[in-house]
């Protein structure tokens, strides 16, 4: 049997106004709903005192270990609020098996999949007013953030013995603000790797995303929105953007997305759009990617769009793809980026219950 939720509601919640507020135009990870859930493990007790309470700060002792050496993993999953009124999510079992295998890499404890999916319906069953209508930008969700870190005080270098799981919420728009198809330009990040081989790149660890931040200050000074990282060691191969993965596609009706090398995270959005890209009449591809590839499809003309995808970004179109001393742009005039727009309707026309959900990917949560 599962874990047993204490669910304590709070009499204080943020009042109706003031949530309408919120929910007219969330951005996106400003702002969090009245309850969060906690549940602590430790080595002898295993996963115990699972709750659904206010949102509030988590006192830390100052030598938990989370805040040496990172010991934490986390989730980005979103609930979306279908017409009559009911809430879904999307492929949780996905997130809840890519979340064992990070705690698995993190030498965290792994929380079951029946707990983890339990944990987002507890959760969203007392804050459902927080989810929003898709809306006018037609992609406004509750983000799901589940996480676990290392909460035991202890200097020494080994795995910890107590571990808090959490989950908070946060109303959502597009990641990239305005309604989210706005293509946004890409720098190549050359001196700085995101993950190595045997790293923790495969994993969804905060760390990976700590080290993507120089190459991402690098490419804003360059005018970019984002960094593409390339392979640690060859600097040839194209990886991900760090919170994204990355699709080429050929004018041939050929998608292609780098392959699963460790070091990339395996996206449920990236595996989902090699699916509905078979059920589109496309030829998808996995393999590695030479940036130089890109760089010559682009001049050449048979590079068709580029675009990035995963739970925050949904399918967002790349437009220049800048690098220390030159750029190109596959764009040319009257350039459509017909094919991402055509897979992110289709799968925001699933998650929002639109169409029928043919690969069984949508649970119900409230
Ligand atoms: C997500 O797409 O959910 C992510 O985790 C990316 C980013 C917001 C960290």
């Amino acid at each position: 049997m599962g874990l047993q939720f204490t669910v304590t509601e709070r009499t204080d919640r943020v009042s109706e106004a003031d949530r309408a507020k919120v929910l007219a135009d969330p951005g996106f990870g400003n702002h969090f709903s009245d309850h969060m859930v906690r549940i602590e493990w430790d080595s002898e007790a295993g996963w115990h005192d699972a709750g659904v309470a206010a949102y509030g700060p988590f006192q830390l002792d100052p030598a938990a270990a989370v805040l040496h050496y990172a010991q934490e993993i986390f989730e980005g999953m979103k609930a979306y609020r279908h017409a009559d009124g009911s809430v879904w999510t999307f492929r949780p079992e996905a997130n809840a098996a890519r979340f064992a295998r990070s705690a698995t890499r993190l030498a965290l404890p792994v929380l079951p999949e029946e707990d983890f999916v339990q944990s987002l319906k507890e959760l969203v069953a007392v804050d459902k007013a927080w989810v929003p209508e898709a809306g006018d930008g037609g992609e406004a969700s509750l983000y799901l953030r589940p996480f676990m870190f290392a909460s035991e005080a202890f200097l020494g270098v080994r795995p910890a013995r107590k571990v808090t799981y959490a989950v908070i919420a946060s109303p959502a728009g597009a990641y990239f603000g305005g309604d989210g198809v706005k293509a946004i330009n890409l720098w190549i990040s050359t001196d700085y790797a995101r993950a190595g081989e045997g790293g923790t790149g495969g994993a969804k660890c905060g760390g990976n995303y700590a080290s993507s931040l120089a190459g991402q200050l690098e490419g804003i000074a360059a005018g970019c929105d984002q960094a593409v990282f390339l392979d640690s060691s060859t600097h040839t191969y194209i990886e991900e953007l760090g919170g994204m993965n990355l699709f080429l596609v050929y004018k041939d009706g050929r998608i292609v997305t780098p392959e699963l090398t460790g070091s990339i995270l395996e996206g449920v959005t990236r595996s989902s759009i090699l699916e509905l890209a078979k059920d589109l009449g496309l030829s998808p591809e996995e393999r590695r990617i030479p940036i130089q590839e890109w760089k010559d499809a682009a001049e050449s003309g048979e590079l068709a769009e580029v675009f990035a995808c995963g739970t925050a970004a949904v399918v967002t179109p790349v437009g220049e793809l800048r690098w220390d001393g030159g750029s190109c742009d596959h764009r040319r005039d009257g350039h459509v980026d017909e094919v991402a727009g055509k897979i992110r309707s289709t799968l925001l026309d699933i998650q929002y219950g639109r169409v029928e959900d043919t690969h069984g990917w949508l649970t119900r949560l409230a």
